[in-house]
């Protein structure tokens, strides 16, 4: 298993280009399911879960055909296109041994449905951070007509009718129920209004993406959507909305090194409550062409307050990696994980690096330390990796990353694009 070593105290400087965004990918690779055209994808990012789902696809009948496209200003090839058809859907099964690689599988479920009538998906089942039940997405289902029954661990759904439109109210704010659903109504019959669903970029890059594929989406970007069924939809052309969770993961570690970085593809509005916070810690953030300047130059960092909350709040997804910067935050922060139950994995791990928190309940309190110091540390799970990462690269001395694997999920070029700001980053194959 791949090692991380790193070696702290450089300040990074240099330009980043953000990838396309892996949460938007996989439901736009999902839709592919609902049209016999194929459906071409662009700036999808080099990463793990990509090629898991690219599995499944192909295994239910589909095919795919990844391209690297040109490289970037730091010479790392930039985005890749995906060529996807699902002209053919020979199964309507995804298997156990595919959909537990990656919870996101659970993503084929509305659009195998709605398309022919039939789909059996694995539960997912737990992962580190919590239980994650996909009760909201069945529900659903059910209530556009579906009939849905849970056996040997497989959801085994059914609409040999087709789908119905009908209105929906999520009981709770759920990102990939709200995409299942949203796909799924594309092709019921009649009107569909999905009410209390997620307003994640990367939903509202899925209803762009299922406009130009002829489906009828009013609502964007707000807590109401409605659609109005289509028969069939066409192929089409997209272009994947940038990374917000890897931009954000960048800023940090332009601040926590006090360096300054240039993230290619940034924008404000995609993580609007995030850049304020980073400002109220010390950094300065600037709008550059094409993307955004984050440094922590010269910056003394203070201890503040974050809530975790579906988008536009504190992104869960980012929670891991700002706690990593206010350990060497001057003063106390108390952050607190309302989306998941047990998403603080990485508190141990950055203790032993020297950090001082403790919890409380679904509450982190930190009391900022000078330096953190280098220490053996293991990943578990994809952010609360990358907040390691962090904390390594402020750090005395060596840290060696553990578990990499977790990393290779979500993040294209880790070491790459922290080489080429400068750090000292390498990857051992053992
Ligand atoms: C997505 C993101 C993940 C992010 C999360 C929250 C993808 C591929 N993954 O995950 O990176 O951390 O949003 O922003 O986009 N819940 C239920 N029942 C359900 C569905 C969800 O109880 O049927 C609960 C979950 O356990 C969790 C909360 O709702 O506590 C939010 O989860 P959800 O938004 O569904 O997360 P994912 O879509 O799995």
């Amino acid at each position: 298993m791949d090692k991380i070593h790193i070696q702290g105290g450089i300040p990074l400087k240099g330009v980043i280009q953000i990838a396309g965004a892996k949460n938007a990918t996989l439901p736009l690779m999902a839709a592919c399911l609902l049209t016999e055209d194929p459906l071409i994808l662009s700036n999808v990012p080099k990463l793990a879960d990509i090629h898991s789902l690219i599995h499944l696809l192909k295994d239910l009948g589909a095919e795919a055909t990844l391209t690297e496209e040109s490289t970037s200003s730091n010479s790392l090839p930039q985005g890749q296109t995906l060529n996807l058809s699902a002209k053919n859907i020979t199964n309507s099964k995804a298997s156990y041994d595919l959909v537990r690689k990656m919870r996101a599988s659970i993503l084929v479920l509305g659009p195998l449905l709605a398309r022919m009538g039939e789909a059996t998906v694995s539960l997912p089942g737990g992962c580190a951070i919590g239980t994650r039940p996909v009760d909201i997405h069945i529900k659903g289902l059910q209530h556009l007509g579906a009939e849905i029954f849970l056996e040997h661990g497989y959801i085994h759904a059914k609409a040999p009718q087709g789908l119905k439109g009908k209105d929906f109210t999520f009981p709770m704010v759920t990102v990939t129920g709200t995409e299942n659903l949203l796909m799924a109504a594309c092709l019921a019959k009649g009107t569909t209004r999905l009410i209390n669903v997620a307003r994640e970029p990367e939903i509202s890059d899925l209803v762009n993406c299922l406009i130009s594929m002829g489906a009828h989406i009013e609502g964007i970007g707000t807590d109401t959507l409605i659609i109005e069924g289509q028969k069939s939809l066409k192929g089409t052309h997209h272009h994947v909305v940038s990374d917000r969770i890897e931009l954000g993961t960048y800023a940090i570690a332009a601040a926590i090194t006090r360096g300054e970085l240039d993230l290619l593809g940034g924008k404000k509005s995609l993580i609007p409550s995030f850049l304020p916070k980073l400002e109220e810690i010390g950094v300065s953030i600037e709008e550059i062409p094409n993307g955004l300047r984050v440094s922590g130059k010269n910056a003394s960092l203070r201890g503040i307050d974050i809530t975790t909350d579906p988008f536009p709040g504190f992104p869960t997804d980012l929670q891991a990696q700002i706690t990593a910067l206010l350990c060497i935050a001057e003063g106390s922060s108390l952050i607190t994980e309302t989306i998941f139950e047990n998403r603080f994995m990485h508190v141990p791990e950055l203790m032993r690096m020297g950090a001082q928190i403790s919890t409380q309940g679904k509450s982190v309190m930190i009391r900022g330390v000078q330096n953190l110091v280098g220490a053996e540390v293991m990943a578990t799970d994809l952010r609360a990796s990358f907040s390691l990462v962090l904390a390594g690269l402020v750090a005395q001395g060596e840290t060696v990353l553990n578990r990499v694997y977790h990393l290779d999920r979500g993040y294209e070029y880790v070491e790459a694009k922290l080489r080429a700001c400068g750090a000292q980053i390498e990857r051992i194959h053992t």
